[in-house]
């Protein structure tokens, strides 16, 4: 376990520590050296300096490093997987799946590195030519959330490093340790000093700040609430910074009339109880047409009974504590909202001994109560009903959030229709789980902009050059 800051190849101390706890049961897992915002310009520097080296390397050798760092990834991924629940909670297999997860972007960049290609266009004049070129766009600063504490980080370093960036990464003061891990086997896969740095800070406001007005710093990648993604970029306008913001959900559920029922009921659980209910993409409004309505929350009542609540050490657990008191409160007063404006709770609906909340059904919800508005962020599963399909995507859109959006239904037009209507950076169409490294990852709307993963992930790092020749 690495407890000091990664900067420019060296593990740095600082004068004070923060302690990261163990959202289970409390305990101090480490006590992490808390660094300072000229310890940020430090890490800056290097990776400034390691980009004029880094940038110029072939793709086919940076390729390689990231592959050395994937393979490397998997070899650990046990004990990535352990300490990632012991910072953050999620059960065990989760945190295994996340591991594979988050190296899977390192594959799949490792390999796009070399496909970064420019364009040649048909000239609007015959003594001239056109061509493009792609370059990398220099430092990254990459702020990454705690409830997916490694995967959030190779997502967006795996195509920054592709590209020929350097990074300097900010975790959560939350869940530093995962991020540490990371660089550690980093630096055993052999990247050379300054292109990877990590800065661990309980002063998220003070990197930021650097982040965003150092002119060394060319980008910014950041994943978390909407509030600090709006603050990141209104401080990145005075630069005219380039920056990526994957930011809060509000995603519907939507259970069409013909669906399949017990599929439905299956990618709901999957979805909404992922994390604890802590993810951007878990589903937060559960809409179900009348006439399956009864049937549905039947089936839905079952599932959420038999879910085991505990460690995420202990084999068998499907729920995790909650990342922090804050978390516990919220879901409180959103529940005491509804409550309060007529909903009810036939399961769960309350804290429990230590950091957990009961896996939560709320039925009879609708669009007055902040349940429909808020990003849960927890356990909780509120349903509503809906009577037609116009009806339904008037709900479903009526947010400002623009993630993830489900549905479920078999008419292949209705589908269409549907699944171009939403207003959302991604549909599930009849599953409720759609993370991959393959597939473009972002919203629209208030959710924020940029994609991660896929082909287009590239694109947020690179500049694009257009070079005009005359006189051919
Ligand atoms: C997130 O919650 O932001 C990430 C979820 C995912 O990648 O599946």
């Amino acid at each position: 376990m690495k407890t000091k800051s990664y900067i420019n190849g060296k593990w740095k101390s600082a004068e004070k520590n923060f302690p990261v706890h163990n959202p289970f049961n409390n305990n101090i897992i480490a006590e992490v050296d808390d660094m300072t915002r000229a310890d940020c310009v430090e890490a800056i520097d290097a990776a400034h300096d390691a980009f004029k080296i880094w940038s110029k390397f072939t793709a086919s050798k940076r390729s390689r490093i990231l592959k050395k760092w994937f393979n490397l990834q998997l070899q650990h991924k046990n004990e990535l997987a352990e300490l990632l629940t012991k910072e953050q909670g999620k059960p065990l297999a989760e945190a295994i799946g996340e591991i594979k997860y988050g190296a899977s972007f390192v594959e799949w960049f490792a390999e796009e590195a070399k496909r970064i290609y420019g364009d040649v266009i048909p000239a609007h004049g015959s003594d001239k030519r056109i061509t493009v070129i792609k370059q990398p766009i220099g430092v990254v600063g990459a702020i990454t959330p705690w409830n997916f504490p490694s995967a959030m980080i190779t997502r967006k370093v795996a195509p920054a490093l592709a590209a020929g960036c350097t990074v300097v990464i900010k975790p959560s003061e939350l869940t530093p340790l995962s991020a540490l891990a990371l660089a550690d086997l980093a630096e055993q896969a052999g990247f050379p000093p300054g292109v990877i740095n990590v800065i661990c800070s309980k002063d998220p406001n003070a990197i930021g700040a650097e982040f965003t007005s150092n002119p060394k710093v060319k980008k910014i990648s950041f994943t978390g609430s909407t509030r600090v993604g709006k603050l990141l970029l209104k401080a990145s306008a005075d630069q005219v910074k380039k920056i990526s913001l994957e930011l809060g959900g509000n995603a519907p559920f939507i259970v069409f009339e013909d669906a399949d029922m017990e599929a439905a009921v299956d990618g709901c659980m999957a979805s909404k109880f992922r994390n604890a209910g802590q993810t951007c993409i878990c589903t937060n409004r559960i809409f179900v047409h009348e006439n399956i309505h009864d049937e549905f929350v039947a089936k839905l009542s079952n599932k959420i009974q038999a879910l085991k609540i505990g460690s995420g050490l202990e084999e068998g657990t499907h729920v995790g504590p909650m990342i922090n008191e804050a978390a516990i409160l919220k879901d409180e007063a959103i529940l005491n909202d509804a409550t309060s404006k007529g909903a009810v709770i036939p399961i769960g609906g309350a804290r429990m001994e230590g950091q957990f909340f009961q896996p939560t059904l709320v039925c009879d919800v609708n669009r007055e109560m902040e349940i429909f508005s808020q990003e849960i962020f927890g356990p909780i599963a509120a349903v509503y009903k809906f009577n037609s399909e116009e009806q339904v995507i008037e709900l479903a859109n009526d947010t400002s959030y623009g993630l993830a959006a489900y549905f479920y239904g078999r008419d292949y037009a209705l589908i269409w229709r549907v699944a171009e209507a939403l207003e959302y950076g991604m549909v599930g169409i009849n599953t409720g789980m759609i993370s991959t490294a393959v597939a473009p990852f972002g919203g629209v709307k208030e959710s924020g902009f940029g994609r991660e993963g896929s082909k287009y992930g590239i694109e947020d790092y690179i500049n694009i050059k257009y070079m005009c020749w005359g006189g051919v």
